[in-house]
C-alpha cells in the first residue's frame, strides 16, 4: 500500500547551551500508509513528540526527510491536522470561536466558518456547549474541543501527541471509543503517540515501539483485531498477548 507520510532515516538534535547537544532520534524511519490507525510508543523521552513533529512539519530534522504524499514536507499543512497533549485552547474564545480559529486564519467566510465549526461541535459531542469557555469544560470536554478544531479542515492526517494522557483512565477509555467512532466515519490516517500500550492495541492498525533515546523504530506489530471494537475486546485472550508482546519491546 502507498505510504502518505514517510520519515526516512531522521537525525534530531537539540542545542543547549548548558550542556552537551541532545541527539533525541537517530536512524528513525517510518512509513505510514494512507488510511491507517498508527500508534507509537516507546520509553519516556525517547522522541516520540519530536518524531511527531517533524511529521507535522513543525520541526525540521538535521538529516533524513519528511516526505508527503511524495514531497518533501518543509511546513505545516492543512491537511495535516496536530492535536497537542493539552488541549492548547484560547481561554478567551468560545468553544465555537476555538473551532473555528483555523478556518479564519484560511480566510473563510464567517456564516460558512460558523456552519462548520457547529456540525464539528456535534461530531465530538459537544451539542449546547458552542457558547463556553475553556474553563467551563471539563478536561475531556477540552481536548474534544481540540480534536474538533484539528479535524475542522478534514486533514488527511490527524497527528496525536497523548490526546488523553492527562484525563483519568474512565474518560480516557470513553474519548477512545469516541475516537474511533469519530475516525470510522471519516477514515483520516491517524499517527498516534501514547504511553498506553494498551490504548495503542485498542485503537491502532499497527504498533510501532520505539528504542529509548536517541530514538528509532525498534519493532512493530500488526493488530488484526477486527473492527469495529468495542471495551470488551480489552478482556479477550487476544487483545491480553497484543498488549504483552508489545510491552515486550519496550526498554528503557
Ligand atoms: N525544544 C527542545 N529543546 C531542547 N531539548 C528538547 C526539545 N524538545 C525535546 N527535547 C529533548 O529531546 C528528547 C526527546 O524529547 P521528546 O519530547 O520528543 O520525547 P518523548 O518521547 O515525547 O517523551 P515523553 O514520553 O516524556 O513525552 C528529550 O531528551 C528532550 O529533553
Ligand atoms: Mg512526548
Amino acid at each position: 500500500m502507498a505510504a502518505i507520510l514517510e520519515a526516512q532515516d531522521l537525525r534530531m538534535t537539540f542545542y543547549d547551551p548548558n550542556r552537551a547537544d541532545v541527539l533525541a532520534l537517530d536512524g528513525m524511519s517510518l512509513a505510514v500508509e494512507e488510511g491507517e490507525f498508527l500508534a507509537i510508543v516507546g520509553p519516556s523521552g525517547c522522541g516520540k513528540s519530536t518524531l511527531l513533529r517533524l511529521l507535522a512539519g513543525l520541526l525540521r530534522p538535521i538529516s533524513g526527510r519528511v516526505t508527503y504524499r511524495g514531497q518533501p514536507l518543509t511546513a505545516p499543512q492543512r491537511e495535516i491536522g496536530y492535536v497537542f497533549q493539552r488541549s492548547n485552547l484560547m481561554p478567551w474564545r468560545t468553544v465555537q470561536a476555538n473551532i473555528r480559529l483555523p478556518l479564519e486564519i484560511a480566510h473563510a467566510p464567517q456564516a460558512e466558518t460558523d456552519a462548520r465549526a457547529r456540525s464539528f461541535i456535534s461530531l465530538v459531542g459537544l451539542d449546547g456547549f458552542a457558547d463556553s469557555y475553556p474553563a467551563q469544560l471539563s478536561g475531556g470536554m477540552q481536548q474534544r474541543v481540540a480534536l474538533a478544531r484539528a479535524l475542522i479542515h478534514e486533514p488527511a492526517v490527524l497527528l496525536l501527541d497523548e490526546p488523553f494522557g492527562s484525563l483519568d483512565a474512565l474518560t480516557r477509555e470513553r474519548m477512545n471509543a469516541e475516537l474511533l467512532r469519530i475516525w470510522n466515519l471519516r477514515r483520516p490516517t491517524v499517527v498516534m503517540v501514547t504511553h498506553s500500550i494498551s490504548e495503542a492495541v485498542f485503537l491502532a492498525d499497527r504498533v510501532v515501539v520505539l528504542t529509548a533515546r536517541p530514538g528509532r523504530a525498534r519493532a512493530e506489530f500488526r493488530i488484526p483485531l477486527l473492527r469495529p471494537r468495542d471495551l470488551a475486546l480489552t478482556a479477550e485472550p487476544a487483545f491480553v498477548q497484543l498488549t504483552r508482546a508489545v510491552r515486550s519491546e519496550i526498554v528503557d
